[in-house]
């Protein structure tokens, strides 16, 4: 060590926000956050607000996880009111975009009845007009689709509202964060800063490059009880070198969820990522220690907030190369651009794949490959599963695809053939569609209707008509929140009466049964490839 130089401890937490709640993937682009903002965070602070008792019974009911109820440990009244007072006062633009999105929806539904759109345009509330296109599909239903490159461009779009939050971790349990706001504790530095500041990337970088505290501070503008709490962050211990893999073959290794990173002498991808910090545990695990200096592709699947965080994903900001992501439709409210979004957040690199198109690699190449359902019937078409094929080997990672429809199996072995490794989500209970979307839906969903539409993975049946189909050799069940460290993003309990752990069980049972190698990947786990 040399001049007082110092690193980023490994279990410095990073939790970036949007006006206090964490920023998982609709809190970015305007339409959604605009809508999250009035339909989600405004009615679970007011409920608060009003019974801070319900919400702290609710927390300690397993039947009631996920649900929308503040997980705050204690009466925070004053704080949570505070939130929303300065929420509603400063954030009175994007209300209005909500309240113009519920207009639009009206106006259409009541005259856009298969004539011409045309005279529609005159009655788009004010602050949409020129952010929107109206249309009918072919049935002559209207919609409208949102140019969002101009909203990010808007008012609507207002950086003023990020912030990242560092904290020190020392376990895995931490409140679920789509229903409870951050509220400060007292041991926690906020950087208010744009996602996009490249202060944030100095900052991750002393996770491997010590740099000096006063540096570091100024870099950070930190003043004052802000820089010497944020002076605890630091450490002079210098942190455990990473042994990159330099073997003729590839490597694979689970980090939980559906987090893999895949290495060859001279590539790596970085599969979802969703990481853990370093710190004492029962379950052992891979960290964000254990990464190479350099990302060459990171791969997302889909926008679920468990398979895109930016919680990781600002941290290895500065070590990706190619950050690769499904192509988007274009403007639908529910499926915002991924690319768009992660260009905002400071994202350079950002690949969109199209269904069966390729990225070539040295020895390998990546292919995107149709991702159906778990997204309660809704036209979103941000989703893809992942081929790659390494030397010889091909592994294919389908997330959370839901195999409605067995024939596109067929279509898809015709093109790329048997596969060796198949790695498939099976979360096939699935939250009803309200859950993510509700907010957006500006019409309520009847119960019975909302609970048929599920964002559910494959079953024992799904799952196992891609393991015929495809010929698969190994078979490895993942992304089933199961990791102690996701409940935050996951908010998931399951017991061994659990449907999705019955239908994964039957499944490792069948394959194994018929010489295929099965198993339900927990915590870590490597292979090697020759
Ligand atoms: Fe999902
Ligand atoms: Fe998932």
């Amino acid at each position: 060590m040399n001049n007082g130089a110092k690193y980023l401890k490994s279990n410095v937490m990073v939790e970036p926000l949007v006006d206090g709640w964490y920023a998982w993937a609709h809190l970015i682009p305007p339409a959604t956050a605009a809508r999250n903002l009035t339909e989600r965070h405004l009615r679970i602070m007011d409920s608060y607000i009003d019974s801070p008792e319900t919400h702290e019974s609710a927390v300690k009911n397993p039947a009631l996880l996920g649900g929308p109820f503040m997980d705050l440990g204690g009466n925070r009244v004053a704080e949570v009111k505070q939130l929303r007072d300065n929420t509603v006062r400063q954030r009175s633009c994007l209300v209005t975009l909500s309240r113009a999105i519920e207009q639009l929806d009206a106006i259409l539904r009541e005259k856009a009845s298969g004539y011409s759109l045309e005279s529609l345009y005159a009655e788009v509330p004010e602050c949409l007009q020129g952010y929107v296109e109206l249309v009918y599909d072919l049935n002559n239903n209207p919609s409208f689709r949102l140019i969002e490159p101009l909203l990010y461009k808007s008012p609507f779009y207002d950086v003023s509202s990020q912030s990242v939050m560092l904290s020190e971790i020392k376990g895995d349990d931490r409140p679920f964060v789509l229903s409870t706001p951050r509220l400060e504790k007292g041991d926690s530095v906020q950087l208010r800063m744009p996602f996009a500041s490249e202060q944030l990337d100095a900052l991750f970088r002393m996770k491997k490059q010590p740099a000096s505290f006063e540096a570091i501070r100024d870099t950070l503008g930190l003043t004052g009880e802000d820089a010497e709490r944020f002076k605890s962050f630091l450490t002079t211990e210098t942190p455990r070198r990473y042994e990159k893999y330099q073997g003729e073959g590839a490597r694979w290794r689970y980090f939980g969820h559906a987090c893999i990173l895949l290495e060859t002498k001279n590539v790596s991808i970085l599969m979802d990522p969703v990481l853990s910090y370093t710190y004492e545990s029962d379950v052992s695990r891979y960290t964000y220690d254990d990464l190479p200096e350099v990302i060459d592709y990171a791969l997302i699947t889909h926008d679920h907030q468990d398979h895109i965080l930016f919680e990781t994903l600002l941290q290895l900001r500065h070590r990706i190369r190619n950050i690769v992501v499904p192509r988007n439709g274009g403007g639908s409210l529910q499926d915002p651009s991924l690319k768009l979004l992660l260009k905002q957040c400071g994202f350079r690199n950002v690949i969109e794949l199209s269904e069966m198109e390729e990225i070539p690699f040295d020895r390998g190449s990546i292919t995107a490959v149709p991702f159906l359902g778990e997204h309660g019937d809704l036209n979103v078409l941000t989703k893809s599963a992942y081929l790659l094929r390494v030397d010889n080997h091909k592994l294919l990672f389908a997330a959370d695809s839901c195999n409605i429809a067995p024939k596109l199996y067929e279509h898809i072995h015709r093109d790329i053939g048997d596969v060796d490794a198949f790695f498939v989500g099976m979360e096939c209970d699935g939250a009803p569609v309200s859950w993510i979307y509700g907010p957006l839906l500006t019409q309520r969903l009847e119960r019975p209707k909302d609970h048929s539409r599920r964002l559910a993975g494959s079953n024992y049946e799904r799952a196992l008509a891609i393991v015929e189909q495809l010929h698969c050799k190994e078979v490895y069940v993942y992304a089933m929140g199961q990791e102690p460290w996701l409940n935050y993003v996951m908010s998931i309990k399951y017991t061994e009466k659990s449907n999705p752990i019955i239908q994964s069980d039957r499944l490792i049972e069948t394959c194994r049964s018929r010489g295929i190698t099965a198993e339900r990947l927990f915590g870590e786990k490597e292979i090697l490839l020759p």
